[in-house]
């Protein structure tokens, strides 16, 4: 047999696009060609016969991964968000680890808008109750929700994607609120944007998005305290991370009543369990962790990922690179 000089590959999931076929000219490729994640065991074996990995959040690439794959010289994550992967333990084996941000900045912040928009005013819950043969008249007091415009958005995290939300909700007439570890004058001057702490945010705010990475000092930022800290009948939209709100306290402020709702592309965990007892509750929307599910951007997000793994494969630094210390 013909022994490859290329690098080897493992890609954890078939990607949108063209990508892979892009880089099946240029390296020697083992694609997990299954709809679920590869097993743990599979993920370690391959890692161990590779030098590049294309990996999805659902694989977890962490210090006895890094351990048993000596080979290993580039990571790169399908994803802006990367607490996945054990990044300190990559940098300090010299692995560059990609991730794919910008690309996903407005298609995330349109489903942001989208749920948040679909809890307010009970779309799901119309669609449900139209196919269920319910609507028999006009009623003045039927799905009464809540009106977006001229109410109050509290962002926390003001990164690209909570800038781009909060450039929609600028469009909807909203007040908007907003805590951040810097200061954005710019963006307050722009966007009529006030920088409050995080008490001032949870008393005023009408709609609380999250658009934070998860990591150890935003996880469970919602946790029972602040939950009840909030107005009553506010309405929660999570398009970061699901461990950034503790789940216990998001089902007690909920069956409570004090949380008006909560619109859910990520939850913790991720699927849901069909016994969880937010898959009861009307006044919770909820999607698989699709946020960036177009198209165009899942295709531009594998290309990126692409770019990213054969730049460090290369011995070069990755365009998008979460370790950039590696290259000085
Ligand atoms: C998706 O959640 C991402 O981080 O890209």
């Amino acid at each position: 047999m013909e022994r490859s000089t290329r690098p080897r590959v493992f890609v954890t999931r078939q990607l949108p696009g063209d990508a892979l076929a892009r880089l099946a000219g240029q390296v020697s490729l083992r694609v997990w060609e299954e709809p679920l994640p590869p097993p743990r065991e599979v993920l370690l074996t391959q890692a161990q016969e590779v030098e590049g990995l294309i990996t999805l959040l659902t694989d977890r690439v962490d210090e006895a991964l890094l351990a048993s794959a000596p080979g290993l010289r580039a990571v790169s994550n399908v994803a802006v968000g990367y607490d996945n992967i054990d990044v300190a333990a990559c940098t300090s084996r010299r692995i560059p680890v990609g991730n794919t941000p910008g690309v996903l900045t407005e298609t995330t912040a349109d489903f942001a808008f989208a749920l948040l928009m679909g809890l307010a005013r009970r779309v799901a819950e119309a669609d449900a109750y139209v196919r269920a043969g319910h609507w028999k008249t006009w009623e003045p007091g039927l799905l009464l929700g809540t009106d977006v415009y001229g109410a109050t958005l509290g962002l926390v995290g003001l990164g690209a994607i909570g800038t781009a939300v909060a450039r929609r909700a600028r469009g909807f007439g909203m007040r908007l609120l907003y805590v951040s570890r810097q200061p954005r004058p710019a963006l307050e001057a722009e966007l009529g944007l006030t920088r409050v702490d995080k008490a001032t945010l949870l008393a005023e705010s009408d709609f609380v998005s999250l658009h934070v990475p998860l990591n150890a000092g935003t996880r469970h930022w919602l946790g029972r305290a602040e939950f009840a800290a909030m107005k009553r009948g506010a309405l929660l939209v999570n398009t970061a991370r699901g461990p950034v709100v503790d789940p216990a306290a998001l089902a007690e402020a909920l069956a409570s009543g004090h949380l008006g709702g909560a619109a859910l592309d990520v939850t913790d965990p991720e699927p849901l369990p069909l016994d969880s007892p937010l898959l009861k509750l009307p006044n919770v929307l909820l999607a698989p962790h699709i946020a960036s599910a177009s198209h165009a951007t899942r295709g531009r997000m594998a290309s990126m990922a692409v770019d990213n793994l054969l730049a460090a494969l290369a011995g070069h630094k990755p365009p998008h690179c979460v370790n950039p210390e590696l290259f000085p």
